[in-house]
């Protein structure tokens, strides 16, 4: 594609975008003066479809007029309203319904899904997961380790870059693999680094961890309606996400788990259990023995916020309207001419540490800021881009095909330019 640095292209690759009418569905934030945001901090906090208010408002009109009754009666029952997520989801996540389920939030989900698959021994007791690893997921794993009386010290192996590198290899993630496969319980990466905006090759590193009699597991937070997934074909243990980034459900909405249907019946697996995971055709007996549902259903525990999952349905709606191919490509023009942009203001002050390659990231760009001078930052922020600056010294831009444009990927360079000047 042979980009150009000017506000006439920017608008020509508008027009001619197939999805452009998807921006109208979302509110867009504005400033004071009542001009829309530079809004590129999709990868924290997705922003409100224009029809999610309907789709709560519908639950809360039902709960006003039906009580209780609304879990049998409501326009979308509420008994089994999170099985009318779960074909979208996992269309999103590549995997197929019985190994999909929408509850809970992230970490509960990793904590919830660890009980069963981290299963430490003598021997095989050692988590790999990123050094650079997003924090609430380190304190998960070290938490886990502690929880199996093993000591994080010992069985936590941190994949780290190599020197003067801020990327990690593939071939070095395996290398660490086969040199601690057999005591190696569990890998556990995500799948698009959130600081760096790295996607690792989740086939390969899959692959090489069955090789070496691993369980592999993924954090999806930042992948999940971000890059295109294959859970089910790669051959993925387990996976978690969260759905308040590019899956717009709103804050701290309700998040995703996915298990591999070769798990789907293994009901010696341990697991924490409640009663929304019991078989839904006895669920109401009451009985005190605990029979899980087939695949992951079987992991819930209570019966779902059925607002969160309003809030969901909303947006999922919208992707399934849009399609995820048509997403994907957009995303990869649409990040490719940011980075375009931003290469054409040669200044050594910045430098993209994402990979340039398109296969290895999503939309987000990571913009390393030499001596971590946030000063630049804050500039662009005074100027009405919301971005985001993640300690020590990058401000993440995150261009979102379904609500950013390639004007507002201009405007942002543009801006970017005359702050460092
Ligand atoms: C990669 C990653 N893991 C875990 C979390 C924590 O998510 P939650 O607070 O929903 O558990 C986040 C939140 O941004 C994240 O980006």
């Amino acid at each position: 594609m042979n980009y150009e640095a000017s506000e006439s292209f920017a608008r020509k690759m508008d027009e001619q975008d197939s999805l452009k009418s998807f921006r109208e569905k979302f509110f867009i934030p504005k400033k004071p003066n009542g001009e829309s945001v530079l809004y590129f901090t999709g990868n924290s906090l997705g922003l409100q479809p224009k029809t999610t208010r309907a789709y709560i408002e519908q639950e809360l009109k039902d709960w006003e007029a039906l009580g209780v009754e609304g879990h049998f009666n409501a326009k979308n029952p509420w008994m089994p309203y999170h099985e009318f997520l779960t074909e979208q989801m996992a269309e999103i996540v590549g995997a197929r319904a019985v190994e999909t389920v929408v509850m809970n939030s992230l970490t509960v989900n990793l904590h919830l899904l660890m009980v069963s698959f981290y299963r430490p021994t003598a021997k095989r007791n050692k988590i790999v997961i990123e050094a650079g690893a997003f924090p609430s997921d380190q304190y998960a794993v070290q938490s886990q380790i502690k929880f199996r009386a093993f000591e994080p010290e010992n069985s936590l192996i941190e994949l780290k870059p190599r020197e003067n590198e801020t990327l990690l290899r593939t071939e070095d993630i395996e290398q660490t693999v086969a040199e601690n496969g057999d005591s190696i319980a569990l890998i556990l990466l995500g799948g698009v680094n959130y600081y760096t905006g790295q996607a690792y090759d989740m086939r390969r590193i899959t692959e090489i961890g069955h090789k070496f009699g691993c369980i592999v597991g993924y954090d999806l937070a930042h992948a999940a309606g971000n890059i295109e997934l294959h859970l089910h074909d790669w051959g993925a243990d387990f996976a978690a996400w969260c759905s308040y980034k590019y899956l717009n459900a709103g804050p701290g909405g309700i998040a995703g788990a996915f298990v591999h249907e070769r798990h789907a019946e293994n009901f010696n697996l341990p697991r924490f259990a409640g009663w929304w995971g019991h078989d839904k055709k006895t669920r109401f007996l009451m009985g005190s023995e605990f029979v899980p549902m087939r695949g992951a259903e079987g992991w819930q525990l209570s019966n779902p916020p059925i607002f969160q999952l309003a809030a969901l349905k909303a947006s999922l709606d919208i992707f399934e309207e849009a399609g995820m191919k048509n997403l994907f490509e957009k995303s990869k023009r649409l990040t490719s001419y940011l980075e375009f942009l931003l290469r054409e203001i040669h200044d050594e002050r910045i430098s993209i540490i994402t990979p340039s390659n398109p296969e290895e990231r999503g939309c987000q760009l990571s913009i390393r800021v030499k001596n971590s001078d946030k000063s630049l930052f804050k500039a662009i922020t005074d100027k009405g881009v919301v971005a985001d600056w993640r300690e020590p010294d990058v401000i993440r831009v995150a261009p979102v095909p379904l609500y950013n444009t390639f004007t507002d990927v201009y405007k942002f360079a543009r801006i970017l330019k005359d702050c460092l000047a």
